[in-house]
């Protein structure tokens, strides 16, 4: 299937890795110019040599936090400076630091905000004027599962999360006759280093072999076993693509089957 993005300007921050760098992988074999943005030089040129190497497409790495306004702004002029106008936007970042209603300050809500739903807000806003004189957009959100069904222990990202989705949507009616879509993608438990890094201390706290952690996690999940990035990322070029044109303010999982819920 020709997804029609070739030659497209694709924006996708927190990139150096995991989910965003296999996103941006996947848009630049269907033909789309990537910039990828990440916090770590290193990673993010290693990325970025990975990506060209692998499909030949244009890869414009910029360091940039997406918690910083300042640098989302640089990110935003350094891809119209090199590549044009960006078209397709794919919204990521960490995930806000783990734990319960009582062990959170203000502090940690407004940090989580500002990682989670002010970077996409930011990123957004400097992105969508654009998309509208051009009448072509695509707003891709990489949020969680956990805005379905809200995790234990997490409480900051299930909450910034959810805002996320809850922009998103009320953002998708608002543009949805000027030809940009607005979606998100929840990813269930995808093998990437975060998750290995998971598994590590999981293991480590129980005395157990991390063959045996993973095996834990794989058991509550319908499809057996653990998602890959690349699984994720074929949604996410899908929905950047011409064919997608009439999915708007949808949420959708990749998780194996580990949501219960109707819809
Ligand atoms: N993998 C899963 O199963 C899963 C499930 C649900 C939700 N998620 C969420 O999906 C997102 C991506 O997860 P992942 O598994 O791909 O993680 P990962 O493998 O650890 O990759 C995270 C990427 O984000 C970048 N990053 C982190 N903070 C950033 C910041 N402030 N500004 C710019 N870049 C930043 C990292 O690079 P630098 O550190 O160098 O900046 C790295 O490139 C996270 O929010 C995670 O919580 C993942």
């Amino acid at each position: 299937m020709d997804l029609g993005i070739k030659g497209k300007v694709a924006l996708v921050a927190a990139a150096s890795k995991g989910l965003g760098k296999a996103s941006a992988l996947e848009l630049a074999r269907e033909g789309a110019r990537v910039v990828i943005a990440a916090r770590g030089e290193e990673d993010l040129m290693a990325a970025a040599d990975e990506i060209r190497g692998a499909t030949g497409a244009e890869v414009l790495p910029v360091r940039a936090d997406v918690t910083a306004l300042a640098d989302i702004e640089a990110l935003v002029r350094a891809a119209q400076d090199a590549f044009g106008d960006v078209d397709i936007l794919v919204n990521n970042a960490g995930g806000p630091r783990p734990g319960t209603f009582t062990d959170m300050s203000d502090e940690d809500w407004l940090a989580a905000l500002n990682l989670n739903l002010m970077s996409t807000v930011r990123l957004t806003r400097l992105v969508l004027q654009g998309m509208q004189q051009r009448g072509w957009g695509r707003i891709i959100n990489l949020t969680s599962i956990s805005v379905k069904q809200p995790l234990p222990n997490i409480i900051l990202s299930n909450a910034a999360r959810s805002a996320v989705v809850a922009m998103a949507k009320t953002l998708a009616l608002q543009v949805a006759a000027d030809g940009i879509t607005v979606n998100n993608v929840c990813p269930g438990t995808i093998l990437t280093d975060r998750v290995r890094s998971l598994v590590a201390n999981t293991a480590q706290q129980q005395g157990i072999t991390q063959e045996e952690a993973l095996a834990a996690m794989q058991a509550d999940i319908p499809a057996g076993r653990i998602g890959r990035p690349e699984e994720l990322a074929a949604l996410v070029a899908f929905l950047a693509s011409d064919r997608a044109a009439y999915i708007t303010g949808a949420t959708i999982q990749v998780d194996g089957g580990v949501y219960r819920g109707l819809l």
